[in-house]
């Protein structure tokens, strides 16, 4: 993990509300792997004081401009506009300066080749499974299952494909897709391939579906949860959630920065996940 003051290299709507942004990040070919995020703060203004995490879409390569300058190394990172935070991160532009804290967290576990993956994204909750996909696809058959309220939260499907996923998109509105959520198409695909591993992330009553969805058929499971963060390595307590076995007799509290954001299901307290929130709400 790293604190780097680095550059912006581009800033783009991809849909409505939606953002994609490429930053040079030195070093992270190296070091980031599926799931991980970052924490960013933009460097020259103290508001919002706190860094917001973002998970990891992809890292790559931009090539050389000419012998003088070297390839440049960037990451990826997608996001929604949801407050103050994202609001500034929107108006941000080539060239501007910002921190980059990372890659923190601990990913996703690939698990056994011969298991088929079903990869379960709801919104911008597809972010971190598209770095895990590109691994995946290396020896596994990988089916996404997208969901959304509308076609406008269904982002970067295309570029699943072209990994070689089997893609399947549902809407709420039935404007894009299936109609309907993505934890029927699950159901769906589960009842055919119950010995599938699933990965989740998105809202936290899709991931609760996705769960006993899961659990129903004794099929293995992997979330990355998106707690409230405010230090994202494991000083302020802010990100913790319930483990398995929790009670107030016998406390057992996982760091959702250190120790996740990925998951196993079976690490988990389910019957409290989805009422809890965060112990630190205080700042900005
Ligand atoms: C590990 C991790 C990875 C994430 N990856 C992404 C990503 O790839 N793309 C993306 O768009 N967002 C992602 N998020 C959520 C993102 O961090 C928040 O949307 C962002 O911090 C909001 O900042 P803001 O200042 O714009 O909003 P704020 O003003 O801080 O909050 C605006 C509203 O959003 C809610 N909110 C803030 N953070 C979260 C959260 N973590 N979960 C649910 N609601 C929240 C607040 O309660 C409030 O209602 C991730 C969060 C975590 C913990
Ligand atoms: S966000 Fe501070 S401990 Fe996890």
């Amino acid at each position: 993990m790293k604190n780097h003051k680095t550059i912006i290299l581009s800033n783009q709507e991809i849909a409505p509300g939606y953002y994609r942004m490429r930053i040079l990040a030195p070093e992270y070919q190296q070091l980031a792997t599926p799931g991980q995020f970052v924490m960013f703060r933009v460097q020259h203004t103290f508001l919002p004081l706190l860094r917001r995490p973002f998970g990891i879409f992809r890292v790559g390569f931009m090539p050389a401009d000419c012998d003088a300058m070297p390839e440049k190394e960037f990451i990826e990172i997608i996001y929604k506009v949801v407050g103050s935070g994202t609001e500034i991160m929107q108006e941000l532009h080539q060239g501007d300066r910002i921190e980059l804290l990372g890659p923190l967290g601990r990913g996703f576990e690939t698990g056994d080749p011969a298991e088929e993956k079903i990869l379960v994204g709801g919104g911008i909750g597809l972010v971190p499974l598209y770095m895990l996909a590109e691994k995946l696809v290396q020896t596994s058959k990988v089916r996404l299952l997208m969901g959304g309220r509308t076609r406008d939260d269904i982002i970067t499907v295309t570029e699943f494909e072209r990994l070689g996923v089997e893609t399947y998109v549902s809407t709420e509105d039935g404007s894009l897709g299936e109609q309907g959520l993505v934890t029927s198409v699950l159901e769906q695909k589960l009842a055919a391939q119950p010995k599938a591993a699933v990965f989740a992330c998105g809202p936290m009553p899709m991931i609760d579906a996705v769960q006993k969805i899961c659990a129903g058929y004794s099929t293995s499971l992997q979330v990355s949860l998106e707690a409230l963060m405010a230090c994202g390595v494991g000083a302020c307590l802010g990100c913790v959630v319930k483990g398995a076995g929790h009670s107030d007799a016998e406390p057992r509290y996982l760091c959702s920065c250190k120790q996740g954001p990925v998951f196993r299901a079976e690490q988990l307290d389910w019957s409290r996940l989805e009422q809890q929130d965060s112990v630190c709400g205080g700042c900005d």
